[in-house]
């Protein structure tokens, strides 16, 4: 999609679809009111009302987009309705969008555009060209076109960084195994980041019998990746640091999981791809802050070399694990991920990304995902960023007492802890291996992806959910 930013009331192109942002109780004039008079139209959020060639403008067609009031329009909202216009006209058959009615916020606009617009398509061949979106270029009407597109320029950094996370997980699990996600992180040293690629023999060498069990069943060897941004002005100052999940696909393994919506299982890669999206952006707008992203990528199949329900396992920390059921892998991965991440770069604070439990789903439904922490200062600015990127979280407990539902009879824990809590057992067990660093853990299998999505920025599927919110608590809490 081509963005561009002009001045309110420039002359409209041919073949442009015009969408005005209005808000709730305000006035029409001429024919858009005798159209807004003839409908339920009202200017309240999310609404839309199309007017096919309307009179007196040099418009193909016209589609008034309600913001809800005036007042309370603030950058989502632009966003949600420069999305909700762009969602309105893609298939009009027009290839310009005008957006006009967002003010200061044009460029809040205009990144709504962007990730409305977003769509994986490499596989579709046989689509008919009138089936496909026909938008190619968006004009945004900006009080001052040259100083938005200026300050464009981070939002385009971030929609890249969002759509490349999207890519990830919307990618198969023939074409997205860890050695071709390996490679995806690898090529961004492009934008400056530095990578590091681990295989087996390396973790094997470094104790990590946890991550190293999950993977043991599939013929695609199992990878760490090391993403650093070193963008402080002091590079050896203490790094903040992420770590994700990545699952390239999950079939449970041993205790195999049922047929219906397996393959679902190929998006269990979702916290490794919002961490590799987050160092994209940081990267991208060249943040000022030092960061490490850690990926542990493997796969989890059935297999006569998969691990088995029973085995006892030896992380990298020297705890040792029996193993109860081989579907719950991700907590295996990431506790060599996260033991390894503190004893090697003791970073300020680490948060992990996990698709880790379907409690998580029961727990909160597919509009939240769970926050855990064990220290409240980066608990508060974790919530704080969700909010104000419209991605949710929801603070969950990690209550000791539940701790001896890991208790093993053989071994120093379990891999899990049954039924009841177990989005809070999974928790408790990753804390295990954070060491007292203060760390956070986001149970995202919640909101990584949409199927449908209700929220107009996020097509169907991959959500790349985080990647604002980790970007945004970033840059208002640990730069400078
Ligand atoms: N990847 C799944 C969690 C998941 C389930 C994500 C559904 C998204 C949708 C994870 O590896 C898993 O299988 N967890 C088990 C844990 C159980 C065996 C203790 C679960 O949640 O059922
Ligand atoms: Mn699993
Ligand atoms: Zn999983």
């Amino acid at each position: 999609m081509d963005i561009q930013f002009v001045a309110a009331g420039a002359a409209v192109p041919a073949k442009c679809a015009v969408a005005r942002i209005v808000f709730e109780g305000e006035a029409h004039t001429g024919a858009v009111a005798q159209a807004v008079a003839a409908s339920r139209f009202t200017g309240g959020k999310g609404q839309t009302l199309d007017i096919l060639a309307p009179q007196g403008t040099d418009a193909a067609r016209l589609v008034l987009v309600g913001a809800g009031k005036r007042e309370a329009f603030d950058a989502v909202g632009a966003e949600n309705a420069a999305a909700t216009a762009y969602n309105a006209l893609k298939a009009s058959g027009l290839e310009v969008l005008r957006v006009e009615g967002a003010g200061a916020l044009a460029a809040n606009a205009a990144f709504g555009v962007r990730l409305a617009s977003y769509r994986f398509d490499r596989y579709r061949t046989k689509e008919p060209a009138e089936k496909k979106p026909s938008i190619l270029r968006t004009e945004v009407a900006a009080d001052d076109p040259d100083g938005t597109l200026t300050a464009f320029a981070d939002f385009a950094a971030l929609a890249d960084a969002i759509s490349f996370t999207r890519d990830l997980v919307s990618e198969p699990p023939n074409v997205l195994y860890p050695a071709e996600f390996a490679r995806r992180a690898k090529a961004l040293e492009t934008l400056g980041l530095e990578v590091e690629i681990l295989g087996e023999a390396e973790m094997m060498k470094l104790g990590m019998g946890s991550l190293l069990a999950v993977g043991q069943g599939s013929i695609r060897e199992s990878q760490l990746v090391v993403m650093k941004w070193m963008g402080a002005a002091d590079k050896s100052a203490q790094p903040i640091a992420f770590v994700g999940k990545g699952v390239c696909f999950d079939t449970g393994g041993i205790s195999i999981k049922p047929a219906e919506n397996m393959e679902d299982m190929k998006w269990d890669m979702g916290g490794a791809g919002t961490v590799a999206g987050v160092m994209h952006v940081l990267a991208g707008r060249k943040a000022k802050v030092n960061a490490i992203g850690i990926l542990g990528l493997v796969e989890n199949m059935p297999d006569g070399n998969s691990y088995r329900p029973g085995d006892v396992l030896t992380s990298m920390s020297g705890q040792t694990i029996e193993v109860v059921n081989t579907d719950a892998e991700g907590r295996l991965v990431l506790a060599d991920a996260l033991w390894y991440c503190q004893d090697r770069f003791k970073p300020k604070f680490m948060v992990d990304l996990a698709t880790l439990t379907g409690a998580i789903i029961i727990a909160l439904g597919n509009d939240l995902a769970g926050c855990y922490a064990n220290n409240e200062e980066l608990a508060s600015n974790l919530l704080e960023a969700g909010k104000a990127e419209d991605e949710g979280l929801w603070r969950m407990p990690l209550p000791d007492a539940y701790n001896k539902q890991i208790d093993s009879m053989i071994a120093d824990m379990k891999n899990t802890g049954g039924r009841p809590g177990g989005s809070i057992t999974a928790a408790l067990f990753l804390q295990r291996y954070v060491n007292n660093v203060p760390w956070a853990h986001l149970d995202i299998a919640s909101t990584a992806w949409k199927k449908p999505s209700s929220v107009p920025t996020v097509p169907d599927g991959a959500v790349g959910f985080g990647v604002r919110l980790l970007n945004r608590m970033v840059r208002d809490k640990y730069e400078g």
